[in-house]
């Protein structure tokens, strides 16, 4: 085993090197466990209350950027080279009677808490949105985008409203605050815990690796295919808090640069997405070249899951009820798999997205390999696309159903149908049947219903307590007949709520 590299961060101002923690830890455990920090709670521990939710501050050239993230699912190794700020950190001086964040300030004015429990959350998040407003002051902060920061965050008593009213104060709130002004000293700091080696460290026989290249996070699958890739950990989180799982290794390709980037590798595409990118990385690009994928993305957990994490993981975790499979076998996506070849180089194969799903549980990933990429077409001028999501409730829910459909007409008619499905099987699925009845006919009323008709051929949909059987066929049938009248109407690729 090499030589351990500790993880380290800024906690506030204050350097810090946690060394002896199990790599299972989380950001929470660690915060109210050992760093004496109990002002961030713990509420539902699986990232859907915001009740845990903390600032990280990543640099960005010379300045900051802060985000939300959920600390009850977030490892904390994964915060090596960052900037942790909690509640505790945002008053002027940590001492009764120091002037409060103008966040803090505004909750207190419009009297946003009661019981108190939320509330530190909320002042997270708002504290984010405060930051991203200073830093972006041309992209406005309307109540959609408001709603959209606090979907994470729940609060029971209080209720919305006078959160709202403080979220707008803060957000008006003139002057920068001291993160603002000693962005530039922090970035610096950061700056200088960047590494050009890979961190790792064993503690009780749990190894945690972050490797910073392709090459090296495939030698350590090389190494140990068993281990467990880590992403955001938006789902690995909740299989170690909630299901109590331990792996041997946790492999963090977080730091993996290749996986990180998003690129049009030429101008007509395609469109490249690594593994590693988040889905607040990727939400505008892909929102601005399919605006049919935008509300479904903005709809894909809360602000923290998105700040978190990414579509490599949730192609990868292979559940038959993830959000982007359908929208990107719709769209024809391929798949780049790497792993290690000979002499310390990469073997990279290509295969369609959907044929990566072959059965519930079980995806098409080789022993040593990683998911490196997602190959996207550029949408064309005759096309039309559009996903829906049905789910119990409009933000923060995971999906009863998921279709994403996507139609090139020559003409009047047909030249190409592409329907997938997330909720209808045991896998994400193309509807083949329902493509075949449309290919060539005039894109009309006549044809979607016999399209919806075949539709019975591609599916035998579960029932479970998302939804029964009978409900998804129908609402599987019925967003196509949505779809065909958006499009009728000009509107298949509309612009969504929180744009
Ligand atoms: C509150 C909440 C709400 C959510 N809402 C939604 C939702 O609305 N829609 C939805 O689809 N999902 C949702 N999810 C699930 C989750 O956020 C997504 O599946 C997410 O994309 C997972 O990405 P991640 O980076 O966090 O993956 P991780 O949890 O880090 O990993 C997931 C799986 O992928 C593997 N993995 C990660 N990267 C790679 C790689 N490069 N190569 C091979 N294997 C890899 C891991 O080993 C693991 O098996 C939600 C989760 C939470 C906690
Ligand atoms: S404790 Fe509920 S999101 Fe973390
Ligand atoms: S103030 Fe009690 S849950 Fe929000």
């Amino acid at each position: 085993m090499p030589t351990a590299v500790p993880i380290r961060f800024l906690l506030g101002d204050e350097l810090c090197e946690p060394g002896g923690f199990d790599p299972h830890t989380t950001v929470l455990e660690w915060l109210r466990g050992r760093a004496d920090r109990r002002g961030t709670k713990e509420g539902c521990a699986e990232g859907d209350c915001g009740a845990c939710t903390v600032a990280v501050g990543e640099r960005r050239g010379e300045t900051v950027r802060y985000r939300a993230f959920n600390a009850c699912i977030l490892p904390l190794a994964a915060l090596d080279g960052k900037q942790l700020l909690t509640v505790e950190d945002l008053a002027e001086a940590p001492r009764p009677g120091a002037a409060l964040h103008p966040v803090q300030q505004a909750m207190v004015d419009t009297h946003g808490a009661q019981c108190g429990f939320c509330t530190p959350g909320f002042v997270m998040s708002l504290f984010t949105l405060h930051h991203r407003h200073r830093n972006e002051p041309d992209r406005p902060v309307n109540r959609s985008v408001i709603d959209r920061v606090l979907a994470g965050n729940l609060c029971r008593c209080t209720g919305y409203a006078p959160i709202v009213r403080a979220a707008r104060r803060s957000v008006d709130a003139a002057g920068p605050d001291r993160f603002e002004q000693q962005a530039g000293r922090t970035a610096q700091r950061l700056a200088a815990l960047e590494r050009g080696d890979d961190a790792r460290f064993t503690h009780d026989g749990v190894t945690w690796a972050a490797p910073r290249s392709l090459a090296a996070l495939l030698e350590w699958l090389r190494e140990c295919p068993d281990a467990r890739m880590v992403a955001g950990a938006t789902d690995v989180g909740l299989w170690v808090t909630k299901q109590l799982q331990r792996f041997e290794t946790l492999l963090y390709v977080g730091e993996v640069e290749e996986l990180r980037r998003v690129e049009l590798t030429a101008p007509d595409g395609p469109l490249e997405i690594g593994a590693a990118v988040r889905y607040s990385d990727a939400l505008d690009l892909l929102s601005a070249h399919y605006p049919g994928m935008r509300e479904m993305l903005l709809r894909l957990g809360a602000e923290q899951v998105r700040n978190a994490g990414t579509i490599g993981g949730n192609i990868a975790n292979g559940s038959p009820i993830g959000d982007m499979p359908p929208a990107l076998i719709a769209l024809g996506a391929r798949l780049v798999l790497a792993r290690a070849g000979a002499e310390g180089g990469i073997e990279t194969r290509e295969i369609d997205l959907e044929d990566f799903f072959i059965e519930y549980g079980r995806q098409d990933l080789r022993p040593g390999e990683c998911v490196a990429r997602v190959r996207l077409p550029l949408p064309r001028p005759d096309q039309y696309y559009s996903v829906y999501k049905i789910s119990k409730r409009f933000v923060q829910d995971i999906s009863a159903l998921c279709g994403a459909f996507h139609v090139r007409l020559d003409g009047e008619r047909v030249a190409d149908a592409r329907i997938a499905y997330g909720g209808m099987a045991g896998v994400p699925r193309r509807a083949r049947a329902a493509e075949q009845a449309l290919l060539g006919q005039v894109w009309s009323e006549d044809a979607i219903e016999h399209a919806r008709e075949a539709m019975a051929d591609d599916f035998e949909p579960l029932s479970d307590w998302r939804a029964s059987s009978s409900y998804r066929m129908l609402a599987a049938r019925n967003l196509l007949r949505r779809f065909w009248l958006e499009s009728a109407s000009g509107a298949p690729q509309r612009l969504v709520v929180g744009a």
